[in-house]
């Protein structure tokens, strides 16, 4: 961590407002940042590298709408091997270089009937089925050993992103969302169970960047892509329609959240 952390200060990241976790296909999000330096997993000291198609891997840092951000294109998951401290450790980076605020994004199977496919969503709460938490082993920072999971997903970042949908007449759904560990998706029983226990939509990410940025104090705005109707309420699911929805998508994802980091007040 310390190494990373002089590495991406030394080579220009002075002042962090957002730290963004962009999903399966959402990473072009990035790719708007201005002036944007980019640090390749590999080439950052201490940092895990990305394995899945659709992750570039690379970190991005610049202004976005007047902010300072940094975004992840590809995120670690639990099913490429990583252990959790790994999967969590962009996080605590993100708070190391000054972050106030994390947005963590993923395209997300629907489990409420109401969805459709390609709608957002915004995550109001979430149900960690992962069958472990990141926090486990001695208490690390300044962070409390049992942190409140309360309100983990901030409620004024709530307010400002549904009113912000509203504005930009972009459909917003609302929900929970559940983390399993994959790689395999969910049998239908699995999401019958998801739904009876108040899943709205199930990941394979997520939770563990939520525990952690809610243990080191960070804000924390998190969006779905509902990428695909869950196990049992479509034919068949299969990476490559997680990727075609969100290229149809984007485009509303982007002014979301763009315009969120706009408004937002903090500097
Ligand atoms: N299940 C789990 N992860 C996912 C899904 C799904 O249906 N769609 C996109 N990521």
């Amino acid at each position: 961590m310390k190494e990373a952390v002089t590495f991406l200060k030394k080579h220009g990241i002075q002042a962090l407002d957002f730290g963004l976790v962009l999903g399966s296909g959402l990473g072009e999000l990035a790719d708007e940042i201005e002036d944007a330096a980019y640090f390749d997993y590999h080439t950052i000291p201490g940092f895990p590298i990305s394995t899945v198609e659709g992750h570039k891997g690379r970190l991005v840092y610049g202004k976005l709408m007047g902010k300072w951000v940094l975004g992840m294109q590809g995120r670690f998951h639990y099913y490429e091997g990583y252990s959790m401290e790994e999967v969590t450790m962009p996080i605590r980076l993100m708070k190391k270089l000054g972050a106030h605020s994390v947005i963590l994004t993923n395209a997300a199977g629907g489990v409420n009937e109401q969805f459709k496919q390609g709608e957002l969503m915004l995550i109001s709460d979430q149900i960690n089925f992962t069958g472990t938490n990141p926090l486990i082993g001695p208490n690390y920072g300044a962070g409390p050993r049992f942190p409140d999971m309360s309100r983990a997903y901030d409620q004024a970042y709530q307010h400002s992103l549904q009113r912000i949908a509203q504005k930009l007449e972009i459909k917003l759904q609302e929900g929970t969302y559940m983390g399993f560990s994959g790689p395999s998706y969910e049998t239908p029983a699995e999401i019958r169970m998801a739904r009876l226990m108040g899943a709205d939509a199930v990941g394979m990410s997520t939770v563990s960047e939520t525990i952690v940025a809610n243990h080191c104090g960070l804000r924390i705005a998190g969006i779905s892509c509902i990428t695909n109707l869950a196990a049992g309420m479509q034919e068949t699911l299969n990476h490559q329609e997680v990727v075609e929805t969100t290229e149809k998508v984007k485009a509303h994802f982007k002014r979301l959240i763009k315009t969120f980091i706009q408004e937002e007040p903090h500097k």
